[in-house]
């Protein structure tokens, strides 16, 4: 599915397109910034409804866009998916990412305690962890000055810097247990995923820094608790009462704190602000919808950022410098 307008000059390469909140950032880009950029939007299924639906609306708005298929459990793939963009700039098939870039928006969580990817790594840490570092060191050769948008959470804060410091690879196709975690080690292996990549970040952006004119941003970006159909929240008892129950209270519980629970758009819009701002001094920032704060004091340790960049990097198989 591609409809490539020739007056965009830069692309946005967006992860989880049909999700949630992947899908209302293209939308927001399309509606508010009609024919800036092209983007480039990801999805396991082209044929799921989300997909069908985004696209579309898309369509409706006349935006360059194009869904393309990726499944971030299989390295591999996500390999052939990076040589095949950057084939596409070099013979300029698709807009640069110099004033445009990328958005991981893709993740997943769940209560099952060792579900696999197809490479073999538990889920939530081949996924959230290593996908999404090796699909930006993919792209690397490409971004040539873009920004780079780590759509991160606020359960980081609730993880150890050393969550998966021992995580290993299974044989592929091995058996495993259909045994659940508790809600609270469910959310505790998820925000150490997003830990992670937040650390893993701050490390590749000093190694950036460290070339003479690196262009490349770094940031992430808290979107904050979301309403609408998300497909990540965890089917638990606790979780769907309190989404009842925050649905309700909404209206006042934004004025108290406002990342409590929007609709996607709101962070939506926040994304793609951070497209529009000078990206001289983005680099390395946290921020909560439009505000930047400090992440997690365990976050911006620069050894423990070294030790899960090191550990990443081995288990991608790609070298620790860039
Ligand atoms: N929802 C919240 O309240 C909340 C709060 C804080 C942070 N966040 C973060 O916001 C981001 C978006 O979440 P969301 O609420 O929009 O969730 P969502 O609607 O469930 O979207 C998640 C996206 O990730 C994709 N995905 C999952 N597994 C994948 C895989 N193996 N390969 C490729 N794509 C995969 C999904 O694709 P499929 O349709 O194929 O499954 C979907 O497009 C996530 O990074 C999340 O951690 C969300």
């Amino acid at each position: 599915m591609a409809s490539i307008n020739s007056e965009t000059k830069s692309s946005i390469f967006i992860t989880g397109g049909n999700g949630s909140l992947g899908s209302a950032i293209a939308l927001q880009i399309a509606r508010f910034r009609p024919k800036k950029y092209h983007l480039i939007l990801t999805a396991r299924k082209i044929t799921d409804p989300r997909t069908i639906n985004v696209s579309s609306t898309l369509k409706t708005l006349n935006a360059s866009f194009e869904f393309q298929t990726l499944d971030l459990s299989s390295l591999d793939s996500i390999r052939s998916f990076a040589a095949t963009i950057r084939e596409r700039v070099s013979r300029n098939d698709i807009p640069r990412f110099s004033a445009g870039g990328m958005v991981l928006s893709a993740a997943m969580n769940t209560l099952l305690k060792d579900t696999k990817t197809k490479d073999g790594w538990n889920e939530i840490y081949g996924i959230n962890v290593l996908a999404q570092i090796l699909l930006i060191r993919e792209l690397l050769p490409v971004l040539n000055g873009g920004l780079v948008i780590n759509i991160a959470s606020a359960a980081h804060a609730m993880a150890a810097a050393n969550y998966f410091s021992n995580e290993t690879k299974t044989e592929i196709g091995g058996e495993h247990a259909e045994e659940n975690l508790g809600l609270g080690d469910a959310m505790k292996r998820y925000g150490a995923s997003k830990l992670w990549v937040i650390m893993a970040s701050h490390a590749l952006q000093r190694r950036l820094d460290a070339k003479p004119n690196n262009a490349i941003k770094i940031v992430s970006l808290d979107p904050g608790g979301m309403s609408g159909d998300s497909n990540l929240g965890l089917d638990h008892w606790v979780l769907n009462s309190l989404k009842v129950v925050l649905g309700f209270v909404r209206p006042v519980l934004g004025r108290l704190k406002k990342d409590a629970f929007n609709p996607p758009e709101v962070p939506a819009k926040a994304v793609a602000d951070l497209f529009e701002m000078e990206r001289g001094g983005l680099g390395g920032k946290y921020f909560v919808l439009d505000d930047e704060v400090e992440s997690s004091g365990a976050s911006l340790e620069v050894k423990s950022q070294e030790e899960a960049w090191g550990k990443i990097c081995r288990d991608l198989e790609i070298e620790r410098e860039v």
